[in-house]
């Protein structure tokens, strides 16, 4: 051992490392509602995060909180399914860890996925985005403290978190599949509680297309790393409510479980193509 306290995210990997030799190629974050893809897997093996030391664990009924090892179409891959939030209680820094180790186990490139309210009153619950900026000014950044130089630099360039190659790979992957695929900017908020009526009209001034409790954090501390980073939101109501488009709650679910499923799809193909 060295003089210095090893950092969570090098006894987080060691912990994973002492259970599988795993080389991942890709890591794949499973937002709310999408984990259709871990039954959907070759896998060959499942860490709970309830068995990694320092690891935070997801109090939101229904999210696992589970490393998934395994290949989609040959290619291995690393699924997280259920993430962390910030509204769970956990430090910013916590909620980060999971894509950290990700991002350490040597990933190439990581696809964030998550579920949010459609703020661009052109969608509509089932819409699919490729998250092309974010928006995180209303949330704590996951870099706040001294700078570890061993995960990057103290100031780093966010001007371009989600990376245009990969975006353009998931619209191409879209197209191939026939799958309607918008762009927008994602604009995270800590929650746990929805936006008031002002709140939506804010972000939407603001310039945000969706508005929801995940993923831009990690976007941030991915891009303090220097990943790969692809973003896919599922739209699965309109925050906004000036919109033409009404409907019931069971009929949102109805379409959130059917664009979940395409969401999966899209993921899987863009993986067989990269
Ligand atoms: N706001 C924030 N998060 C969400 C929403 C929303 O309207 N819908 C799904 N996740």
């Amino acid at each position: 051992m060295g003089d210095k306290k090893m950092a969570d995210y090098d006894l987080a990997l060691q912990a994973v490392r002492a259970r599988t030799d795993f080389k991942p190629r890709i890591g794949i974050v499973l937002g709310s509602g999408l984990g259709g893809l871990a039954d959907d897997i070759e896998v060959v093996t499942r860490i709970p995060c309830s068995e990694l030391d320092g690891f935070p664990q997801s109090t939101v009924e229904g999210h696992k909180g589970e490393y998934i090892f395994g290949y989609i179409d040959k290619v291995p891959v690393v699924l997280m399914n259920g993430r962390v939030h910030y509204y769970e209680g956990y430090p910013i820094q916590k909620v980060v860890l999971p894509v950290r180790v990700m991002a350490l186990m040597g990933v190439e490139a990581i696809i964030l996925t998550n579920a949010a309210g459609g703020l661009n009153t052109s969608f509509h619950p089932g819409t699919l985005m490729c998250i092309t900026d974010q928006n995180t000014a209303f949330v704590p950044s996951p870099l706040v403290g001294p700078n570890d130089s061993k995960l990057g630099v103290r100031f780093p360039d966010v001007s371009a978190i989600y990376d245009k190659e990969l975006q353009a790979l998931l619209h191409k992957a879209a197209d191939d599949l026939g799958i309607e695929l918008a762009d927008g900017v994602y604009l995270q908020i800590t929650g746990p509680a929805y936006e008031t009526p002002n709140e939506v009209k804010m972000y939407a001034m603001l310039g945000a297309d969706a508005v929801g409790m995940s993923t831009g954090c990690e976007g941030v501390a991915l891009c303090h790393m220097g990943m790969r980073v692809l973003g896919i939101t599922c739209i699965t109501d309109m925050a906004i409510v000036n919109t033409t488009f009404e409907t019931s709650h069971e009929e949102i679910q109805k379409v959130a479980n059917r664009a979940g499923k395409q969401l999966q799809k899209l993921v899987k193909e863009v993986v067989k193509q990269f």
